[in-house]
């Protein structure tokens, strides 16, 4: 940060204080944007993880915001550092892999984003109205959506017991005063232990997906057995009714994507915040596009208890470090996505299904920036890690270690249910009317 020279910052005091605020602001947004992601692959149920990646977007969204505000305002900063007072809080609150994940659930919604929501409201109270519109504008369109997010995660907390957790994170936070020090600051009680520094986060081994059955792979060659088979995406002969079932099993299962790329923030601490932006956005465009399967399945008759969710790709990907992972996932997976996609696309079209297609093009475009994310940060997070080959070298080494992984740590998940009571392809057939 630039130290303005005594006579100026006396002269631009008011500007600077309200920036000193916005930057505290911009910092604690960024944090939770890199903690609360892990809180993806925690929870089970699809929804809360859908809601999780929306607001983890919306975070990133208000940090940006936040930040194009500030760097109106001289004293602002030029870098996304955070500072490590706030860090180590947004450590402690993503909290070890064995917690119950609903806790630390609480213990964001509960106690860092209501903090968040009184911070703004402070900040509203102390700027001037006229003078500083542009950020009042912001921060109370940003306490509008903390609201609403509050609302919106409620049903998942109700009954969950984090009483000692809460109040372990409040104390923590209560040494700072609030986010913006508006409050009497309260010295931490003697003998406060960190858990972070003696258990620090690691992701889990599996992600949950309960109350879902689950299987190690989605994709195979077994109607049987398997639910989406390879050829008949690509078969002419496949009634276009069968293909649009399993594109929607198919872009389900994106929940795979979401589970995997949620775990590379907390990881990348060095990363640019343009960097984590990007991959917010990705994030989220993965939950949509998993929704898109979960809403649309049931309404052509398919019990969602039936379809058995993949865990292969998250239990290979989790062995690799995140840029081999990010790697993976837009140098690979979707890159290649795109011919199979553009046929089944059109055959789907052969349906006069407005919303399949409008979904599944979305879906497309979607694709398409996310590969491009990937070739914008790839070589940045390859960086972070010192990673110095050139890109091609690196992304074929690391789909030979996907491979040799996928043969150690892949298939090992065995089926919750029985193939008579699985959604398979032959079901699939059944379901779609084809004799
Ligand atoms: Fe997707
Ligand atoms: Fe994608």
């Amino acid at each position: 940060m630039t130290a303005p020279s005594a006579p100026a910052a006396g002269r631009m005091a008011a500007v600077n204080e309200m920036t000193r605020l916005l930057r505290l602001l911009f910092e604690v947004e960024r944090e939770f944007v890199r903690t609360a992601s892990t809180l993806v692959p925690r929870v089970g149920e699809p929804e809360l993880k859908y809601l999780v990646c929306q607001h983890v977007w919306e975070s990133a969204g208000h940090a940006r915001f936040l930040r194009e505000r500030g760097r109106e305002l001289t004293t602002f900063g030029a870098t996304d550092a955070v500072r490590d007072s706030l860090r180590r809080i947004f450590a402690e609150a993503a909290g070890t892999a064995a917690a119950d994940p609903l806790v630390i659930a609480a213990g964001f919604y509960g106690v860092l984003q209501p903090a968040l929501l009184a911070a703004y409201r402070h900040y509203l109270r102390v700027t001037d109205p006229l003078a500083d519109w542009p950020s009042k504008k912001l921060v109370e369109e940003f306490i509008r959506d903390g609201e609403r997010q509050q609302r919106e995660i409620a049903p998942y907390l109700r009954g969950v017991d984090a009483q000692a957790w809460s109040a372990h994170l409040a104390e923590a936070l209560g040494e700072l005063g609030g986010w913006l020090g508006q409050e009497p600051r309260r010295p931490l009680p003697a003998g406060y232990a960190w858990s972070h520094e003696r258990t620090p986060y690691t992701h889990p081994a599996t992600c949950n997906r309960r109350p879902y059955p689950v299987c190690s792979s989605v994709f195979g060659f077994d109607p049987q057995q398997d639910p989406i088979i390879r050829p008949w995406l690509t078969d002419p002969q496949t009634d276009a009714r069968v293909i649009r079932l399993m594109v929607y099993v198919w872009l389900m299962m994106e929940m795979d994507a979401i589970d995997y790329l949620a775990t590379v923030f907390i990881e990348t601490p060095g990363a640019p915040f343009d960097l984590h932006y990007d991959l917010a956005r990705h994030l989220w465009d993965e939950s949509r596009h998993s929704q898109f399967g979960f809403r649309q399945l049931p309404k052509l008759g398919v019990d969602l208890q039936t379809v058995e969710h993949s865990l292969d790709l998250y239990h290979i990907l989790i062995q690799m470090p995140p840029h081999e992972r990010y790697a993976m996932m837009t140098m690979e997976f979707e890159a290649n996505s795109f011919p199979t996609k553009a046929t089944v696309m059109d055959r789907v079209r052969e349906l006069n299904d407005f919303e399949a297609d409008t979904l599944l093009a979305f879906d497309r475009n979607d694709e398409q920036n996310h590969v491009r994310y990937g070739h914008r940060w790839l070589p940045e997070m390859m960086a972070l890690f010192g990673e110095t080959r050139p890109v091609e070298e690196f992304v074929q080494a690391t789909r030979e270690k996907f491979t040799a992984l996928a043969k150690i740590h892949g298939g090992q998940v065995p089926h919750s249910l029985p193939a008579s009571r699985r959604l398979t392809g032959e079901k699939i057939r059944q379901l779609a009317g084809v004799a």
